[in-house]
């Protein structure tokens, strides 16, 4: 296996960040640093103090505003892992605590490798039925992780099938695979589908969803290939409405749906915007016993957020307008920057607006294969508020 060198570059901090960075803090901005620093994207690095004392190993990324992510941090006379060790070791953690959890009979898509809360900073690896697809952070992760296909390869051993590694910004070709889920079967495109397959972080919540559905109807709103209402139909909801404005997605759906033999005639397809078909279907006077949101980030960047809570209220009020009284409304959210008590207020208001009320029962996070760390907030990104609308 190729190795990554063992001779770090020194790296000296402008400001001052030992605490944080001893306490986990795994991104280091290049405006920390003290300037100068020429590196190539992957090249390892030794951060020091001020005053010049060893206090992390990280990898340099020559373009990202975040220079240096770190993997290992260390106080006075701390002697750092081999490089190959510890990405060795952090691979089949990551594997272990998966392996602890899931039976790969029942469910085999997952994600191995959670980037940061993994202590893996700037890689993520999802695994579908035999294939791990992976994402890098920026060119700096790319260089650093290098010959990342044998190290899986070597962190599966005999534990996990590994017949592909996919790299989801160099996809090209067809990989259509069938995985399973919680025992519901669905197709996945690995080549072209969004976030690499399924939205893999809302499996636990898919199953919560489907365990309140039997003899319910269900409206998928931002459905994507099905998930929620197809786990809900398996559930032996009475009917299902799934909406998505990607018609390929909606497609992929249909074909989900008859993977798992499941009637057609009780599940509504739309390729449409969210917001029209709610929009009509308030007009119709139509409502459904559960109504699932899950739109795409309204808010990529902090700039963003005002108009984001914006669009979630008047989501929310949509929503909340076609939701049956006593029925439920599980609305989530995937923007890090639009905070839990940000985004149960909107929902709260959008509620309000639709002249009903909202009792809140929970707030979900992501499953737990999608760790979240103390020193990694912005890892804390999924919201999924559960509550009864009356
Ligand atoms: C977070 S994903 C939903 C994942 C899905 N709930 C699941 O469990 O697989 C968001 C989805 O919203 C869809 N989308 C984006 N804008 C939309 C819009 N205006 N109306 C309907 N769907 C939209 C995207 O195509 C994407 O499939």
């Amino acid at each position: 296996m190729t190795s990554v060198t063992e001779n770090p570059a020194p790296i000296l901090l402008r400001k001052d960040l030992a605490r944080s960075i001893r306490q986990g803090q795994p991104w280091i901005y290049r405006d920390a640093l003290q300037p100068g620093d020429d590196l190539p994207d992957g090249a390892l690095v030794e951060v020091r103090t001020r005053d010049g004392r060893p206090l992390a190993r990280g990898f340099w990324d020559a373009r990202s505003p975040i220079a240096v992510r770190v993997l290992e941090s260390g106080g006075p006379g701390h002697r750092f892992t081999d490089i190959e060790t510890l990405i060795a070791g952090r691979l089949a953690a990551a594997l272990d605590r998966r392996l602890d959890r899931l039976d790969l009979a029942n469910t085999n898509a997952f994600r191995w490798v959670h980037g940061e809360a993994d202590l893996l900073p700037g890689i993520h690896a999802d695994y579908y039925a035999g294939a791990a697809v992976i994402r890098f952070d920026g060119a700096g992760a790319r260089a650093f992780y290098g010959p990342i296909e044998e190290r899986l390869r070597a962190a599966a051993g005999s534990r996990l099938p590994l017949d592909a590694v996919l790299d989801r910004d160099q996809r090209g070709g067809a990989d259509e695979r069938e995985v399973i889920e919680d025992g519901v079967r669905f197709l996945v495109d690995l080549a072209h589908g969004q976030k690499g397959g399924l939205f893999l972080d809302q499996r636990e919540n898919r199953l919560l969803v489907a365990g309140r559905a039997r003899g319910k109807s269900l409206l998928n709103l931002f459905g994507y290939t099905g998930g929620f209402a197809i786990h809900a139909a398996v559930a032996c909801a009475r009917r299902t409405d799934t909406v998505d404005i990607a018609a390929p997605a909606i497609e992929a759906a249909r074909r989900n749906f008859e993977l798992n033999n499941l009637d057609l005639a009780s599940a509504g397809l739309h390729a449409t915007d969210a917001f029209d078909f709610l929009t009509q279907a308030i007009k119709r006077g139509e409502q459904w016993d559960i109504v699932v949101s899950d739109p795409p980030s309204f808010a990529a960047k902090c700039d963003a957020v005002p108009a984001a809570r914006q669009a979630y209220q008047r989501l929310h009020r949509l929503a909340a307008s076609v939701t049956r009284p006593g029925g439920l409304l599980c609305a989530a959210s995937c923007s890090s920057h639009v905070g839990r008590a940000d985004f149960l207020a909107t929902i709260e208001s959008g509620v309000r607006q639709a002249g009903r009320n909202w009792q809140l029962e929970a707030v979900y996070g992501a499953a737990f294969d999608h760790p979240v760390i103390a020193a990694f907030p912005q890892g804390d990104y999924l919201k999924f508020a559960v509550g009864a609308v009356s």
